[in-house]
């Protein structure tokens, strides 16, 4: 079929880091559906995508990962190009993120919108995780597609918080993240086109997951959001697919470097 040859993944290997929950596995069940054998990488608990995947006839199984830890990245790297015999797709989805002042000034009263005043080491945890972690991950996985010669897809989870700066709760240290993470994607994109893998980041909008629900965030902030998305709701994750599936095959082979906003028009006004 003619939208299988320019979207489908069959005989592909895909990698979705922090696939056990939110987007990463919705995600993953998205590239599995496409044809792609996918590879969740994350901490623990990834036996529910695992069981998703295979119920909907697809291929799948789970590597230990930390993506702040080199050494646990070589160890999923290595197991999966034993098991799998190469990688085509990263997905580097794994992600976190606080509300968080940079200053609380005493006796403030924060109203539900922040939980305090971010330390130095929350900072870096931030920073390690989003930005250090997709690189890690991108290195490993890199290194693979050169040694073997393969033409593959690194898609980095960026957010529109790397283009815009979120209101009202502060978030100085994922939004820094996120758009360390759009730079780093062209400069790999670049670094990397003689090989032909390609380099492209995602900036979702919320999205309706387990990061943008309580108890993780206030009702007195979910209540502040809604006026502000233009299309009047947060995305569901099943709509961040077809630019993922767009990203990770034939169809995006002359697109490199860029980014892809899928925010509902956030970012526009
Ligand atoms: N939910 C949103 O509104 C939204 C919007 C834009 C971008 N994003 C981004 O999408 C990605 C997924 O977010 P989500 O909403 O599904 O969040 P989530 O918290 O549900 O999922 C994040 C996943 O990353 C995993 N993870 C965290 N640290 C890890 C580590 N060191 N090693 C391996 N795995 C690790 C977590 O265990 C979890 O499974 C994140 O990068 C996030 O920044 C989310």
């Amino acid at each position: 079929m003619y939208l299988d040859e320019i979207f489908g993944l069959s005989g592909k290997t895909a990698i979705v880091t922090g696939g056990g929950q939110g987007i990463g596995q919705v995600i993953a069940v998205g590239l599995a559906k496409a044809g792609a054998e996918v590879v969740i990488c994350c901490r623990s608990g990834a036996d529910e995508t695992v069981k998703l995947i295979e119920e909907a006839g697809g291929k799948a199984y789970f590597v230990k990962t930390d993506v702040t830890d080199e050494a646990s990245v070589k160890a999923a790297v290595d197991e999966i190009i034993e098991r799998s015999g190469k990688i085509d797709i990263l997905f580097n989805n794994a992600g976190a993120c606080y509300h968080k002042k940079a200053i609380v000034l005493e006796g403030e009263d924060l109203g539900g919108m922040n939980d305090g005043e971010a330390t130095v080491d929350e900072w870096r945890r931030i920073l390690e995780v989003n930005l250090t972690g997709e690189y890690i991950m991108s290195v490993a996985v890199a290194r693979t597609m050169i040694a073997k010669g393969i033409k593959g897809s690194i898609i980095n989870m960026a957010s529109m918080s790397g283009t815009i700066v979120n209101i009202p709760q502060c978030q100085a240290s994922y939004n820094a993240s996120k758009a360390g993470v759009m730079h780093m994607t062209k400069s790999l994109a670049i670094e990397w086109a003689d090989y032909g893998i390609r380099v492209n980041s995602l900036s979702p909008g919320y999205v309706g997951t387990p990061m943008s629900q309580p108890p993780f965030v206030s009702q007195e902030l979910l209540d502040a959001w809604a006026p502000l998305f233009p299309l009047h709701r947060m995305a569901k994750p099943e709509e961040l697919i077809p630019a993922v599936l767009y990203l990770a095959s034939p169809a995006s082979g002359y697109t490199t470097g860029s980014d892809i906003i899928v925010d509902g028009g956030y970012c526009c006004v």
